[in-house]
């Protein structure tokens, strides 16, 4: 690294800021995450990550110490030091589907009063296309002509793996409309681009030699590719769970049926899970949005809506598998959940697919008992019928049925003999097909996995 570029992160303290001040910081930039939650920002100073992630404590206070990182409430001062300003605020969705602009709307007000000389702002929430223009024309109000340029800079994190997606991505994508911010942004990138990138205790999961390829582009193009990703994701998942409900009607086996299928070249192993469906704060929100894109009047999104309802699907499926292998209703049964985040290595609980399996088990009368390896007093709030355990094995004490949610591997390696002997009537529905199904019934429990699966 030449010389290190000052930059400011809005949003810091969040999943996407957080991972993005790091990961600058670590290739030599000199950053100051801002976030208005003032709590986050005193632990985060102090070297405690509120996120779980693999390997976040050791960079953060690494660059904390080296003095290239810290955390501050102070928006303006730190917009007015700095050269490049990444925005990764929240954009949630509301009832409508439509996504909650506040935040951005708020923070682009609070940068123009820090426009004191050129900067390039960095679009990395996701937003829906057309809002950088709103954007503009906020920074416009107040700041001088040429005085900033506005890049498009998608994330594509995933959750549990984020650190090693931020320094070996498959591609950056830049949309814009500016020479000099492309060549500003690709210089701040250079490390990871030119796969120096070199960090203990995280693995490069690249197998590429040649530079990451940067796609440079317009702002619309840029923001779609992102949607695109997600909502193609998403759309690989439903299409498998579609075809593990074909298997189970003439008994073929999913999990073989996918690997079959991966080893084409042309569509490959990931995203062919079949399981309980994609939960998470982005794909849906992100294929919600990508369907509220387009005047439905004059452009029918059917195949996404599809996808959606799909997935929707997949929770009344999983509950009637309980059902079914019980062969009565919930009513007073105990249920022993294992796996409430909305996938394993994270502690995010944000439109679990778990928790809403959790809710339909209590609305159709079902005492439940669960259990997650580490999501514990954050679950209270969520549903207060919800009986945290502090292990698998107290989830299942008495239990009808074990019903895991959560793909965690931590549930590979749990005594099977014990929990059976802990249950009062030893059932598993498995609906992550976590568990080897020969080995369950050796053991003398009844399996239900996905797609029938062996
Ligand atoms: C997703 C994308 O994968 C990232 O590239 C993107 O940056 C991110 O959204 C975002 O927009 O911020 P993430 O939400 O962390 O990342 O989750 P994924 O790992 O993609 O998993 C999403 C859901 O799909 C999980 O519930 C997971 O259990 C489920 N899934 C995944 C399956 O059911 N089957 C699969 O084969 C894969």
């Amino acid at each position: 690294m030449n010389k290190p570029q000052k930059i400011c992160v809005i949003g810091g303290s969040g999943y996407v800021g957080l991972i993005t001040g790091l990961g600058l910081s670590e290739i030599g930039h000199e950053v100051v995450n801002v976030d208005i939650d003032r709590a986050r920002v005193d632990q985060l100073n102090a070297g405690k990550s509120p996120i779980y992630e693999s390997g976040i404590d050791v960079v953060l206070r690494r660059n904390l110490h080296n003095g290239r990182l810290r955390f501050s409430t102070d928006l303006q001062s730190s917009v007015k030091n700095s050269q490049v300003v990444f925005v990764t605020v929240g954009t949630p969705s509301l009832k409508n589907g439509q996504i909650d602009l506040s935040q951005i709307i708020e923070v682009a007000n609070q940068i123009s009063s820090g426009l004191n000389e050129y900067k390039i702002i960095v679009i990395k929430s996701t937003i829906p296309v057309g809002t950088i223009e709103l954007i503009k024309s906020i920074l416009n109000e107040k700041a001088q002509q040429d005085c900033f340029d506005i890049v498009s800079n998608p994330e594509f994190l995933r959750e549990g793996n984020a650190l090693k997606d931020f320094f070996f991505p498959d591609r950056i994508v830049l949309g814009g409309d500016s020479d000099k911010a492309f060549s500003i942004l690709r210089y701040i990138y250079k490390p990871i681009i030119n796969r120096e990138v070199s960090i203990k205790g995280i693995q490069n999961i690249s197998k590429e030699t040649d530079p990451v390829p940067v796609i440079q582009t317009d702002i619309a193009s840029a923001q779609i590719i992102k949607y695109a990703s997600n909502a193609f994701l998403a759309t690989r998942i439903s299409f498998i769970n579609e075809i593990s409900g074909i298997c189970e009607q003439v008994n073929a086996d999913i999990k073989e049926v996918a690997n079959g299928m991966g080893y084409d070249s042309r569509i490959g192993h990931s995203y062919l899970e079949a399981g309980l469906g994609f939960g998470g704060p982005c794909l849906e929100k992100d294929l919600r949005a990508l369907i509220n894109t387009v005047d439905q009047d004059k452009y029918q999104t059917d195949l996404l809506q599809a996808v959606l309802d799909k997935n929707d699907r997949q929770v009344a499926s999983v509950v009637n598998k309980v059902e079914k292998l019980l062969d009565t209703n919930l009513y007073n049964r105990t249920i022993a959940v294992l796996g409430l985040t909305f996938k394993p290595e994270t502690n995010d609980i944000r439109n679990s697919l778990a928790i809403r399996v959790t809710n339909e088990l209590h609305k159709r009368g079902a005492v439940v008992q669960s259990y997650d390896p580490v999501v514990n007093n954050e679950i209270l709030s969520v549903d207060p019928n919800l009986k945290p355990c502090d292990s698998a094995y107290s989830a299942a004490q008495g239990a009808d049925v074990l019903l895991i949610l959560t793909g965690w591997k931590d549930f590979l390696h749990l005594d099977y003999k014990q929990i059976y002997s802990n249950m009062s009537n030893p059932a598993i529905v498995d609906s992550r097909n976590l568990l080897v199904q020969s080995d369950m019934i050796e053991l003398g429990f009844k399996y239900v996995g996905m797609g029938a699966s062996r």
